[in-house]
């Protein structure tokens, strides 16, 4: 659906006003780029992790969950090259938030010829101003200045100030699943090509965080790792790019909002990488990424661990090291983009309704009853308990039934249950559909299974 004229202001508003996102520490002022998910906006964003644990996990027999530890044996950064990146001199384009080690941008320009090691940061800048090296990513030259650059929080193990040892907040989960390869697979039986996914918190020091819940500093990821032969991880590759981007059409994001990004340049290591971009109201930026990592990562770990990370073949008996393909989304970030999808603004004869026409699956609201007026709330009371037994449901008695069907369209709420005076003597109820607005007249009875059947994922 997606509002053409939608802007991020509006999207923040009705999220603080409506109990989706509010400022991270609000009364202290706020903090910057964080943000707390309030009573509605835990459960969409809950309903999002959940649709997506139930395609990649339960709906996919060769797919192991883990839900791995944040802090990690330092060790492991070194592994992933987390730790040796820190103090590369780094910028980022102001334009398409994309980050380059600056030194890299200059010997590429000059093919080799200047050695950007030895220059100061200041050097760097002229040199980059003066030969107008644009952004290999967007092709605009709108750099930050230089910064030495510290992508991971730092924080401290034991409980004396002496002599505690630095650990790091991880940046992303996937970490925790390839140490967990071998692990996984002799507990689970499970044969190459098989994958293991989870859904956890990340957190980075961004230089150019911002965009609400697009680029923040603490965030939750869903990754899966495939682990594969060499000879058949490019079909996989292929496989996770239509299943990643199905998986968000069914959710609700429009195909003319979505669209394929593959990268020219890759990582040394890397074989194919793609993003799936949305159309935010702020531009196309990615939404998720699809890496084909070759046998990277295990190799690293296998050289850092001095553990082998071979997989012995059952059948043939060979023994490899496996090919990996990855798919990492952010579930903030999803949040967003289905946020931005949903919001509509839609004039009616009197009046402009704004409505969030999420799919029912991830709506955080199943279900609002309503009484009529506050003299039926007891028999109202007795449908919430019913429902909620079964479903996420609303309960609202003040204010005016036009006034509350609103408010309960803008938080996306598909169906509204109405008690009134016929529900005390046939046992009906109205049933109001968010997005048409009609109405229908059910048995209490069979509300239950009409909401079930609309809300299948
Ligand atoms: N393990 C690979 C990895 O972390 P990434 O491209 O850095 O790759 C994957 O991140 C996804 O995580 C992104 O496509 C995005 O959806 C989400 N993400 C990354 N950084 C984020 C941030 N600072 N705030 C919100 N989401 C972020």
């Amino acid at each position: 659906m997606a509002d053409s004229k939608l802007t991020m202001d509006k999207i923040v508003n009705l999220c603080k006003n409506r109990g989706f996102v509010y400022p991270g520490s609000d009364i202290y002022g706020g903090f910057a780029n964080t943000w707390d998910f309030g009573p509605v906006g835990v459960e969409l964003k809950n309903n999002i992790k959940r649709a997506w644990w139930k395609k990649f996990v339960q709906e996919s027999p060769d797919t192991y969950g883990v839900d791995a530890a944040i802090l990690m044996n330092p060790r492991v950064w070194e592994a992933s090259g987390h730790v040796a990146s820190f103090g590369d001199p780094k910028m980022d384009c102001k334009n398409c938030k994309q980050r380059f080690r600056a030194d890299t941008l200059i010997e590429a320009h000059s093919k080799g010829a200047v050695a950007a090691e030895a220059m100061t940061n200041e050097e760097m800048e002229k040199y980059i101003e003066e030969h107008d090296i644009k952004c290999p990513h967007c092709g605009v030259r709108n750099w930050t200045p230089i910064r030495k650059f510290n992508p991971m929080f730092v924080t401290s193990r034991g409980t004396l100030e002496e002599g505690s040892d630095k650990v790091y907040l991880r940046p992303e989960t996937c970490q925790g699943e390839y140490v967990n390869f071998l692990n996984v697979q002799r507990t689970a039986r499970a044969k190459v090509p098989f994958a293991i996914a989870q859904i956890g918190k990340s957190f980075r020091n961004e230089i150019t965080p911002g965009n609400f819940l697009f680029r923040t500093v603490e965030f939750e990821q869903m990754e899966l790792q495939k682990f594969c032969k060499e000879s058949e991880s490019m079909d996989i590759y292929v496989d996770y790019k239509a299943r990643a981007l199905d998986f968000v059409k069914a959710l609700g994001l429009s195909e003319e909002n979505l669209r394929y990004h593959d990268h020219d340049k890759l990582a040394h290591y890397a074989k194919a990488a793609c993003d799936i971009q949305y159309k935010f109201p702020m531009g196309w930026q990615e939404l998720n990424g699809i890496h084909h990592r070759g046998v990277w990562d295990l190799s690293r770990h296998q050289e850092y661990s001095g553990k082998t990370m071979q997989y012995i073949d059952p059948f043939t008996n060979e023994k490899y090291v496996p090919n990996v393909i990855e798919y990492s989304i952010g579930a903030d970030r999803l949040t967003l983009a289905l946020l931005c999808e949903a919001y509509e603004e839609q004039a009616l004869e009197k009046e402009t309704r704004v409505v969030m026409h999420f799919h029912p699956a991830i709506a955080p609201y199943k279900v609002a009853v309503l009484p009529l007026q506050k003299n039926l709330s007891e028999k109202a009371k007795e449908v919430y308990a019913l429902l909620s037994k079964k479903f996420m449901c609303d309960y609202d008695e003040t204010g005016s039934i036009g006034k509350r069907y609103r408010r309960q369209d803008e938080i996306g709420t598909p169906f509204c249950v109405t008690v009134d005076f016929d529900t005390l003597e046939d046992g009906s109820v109205t049933v109001r559909d968010r997005d048409s607005m009609e109405q229908i007249r059910i048995k209490i009875d069979e509300v239950k299974k009409y909401v079930e059947e609309k809300i299948e994922f």
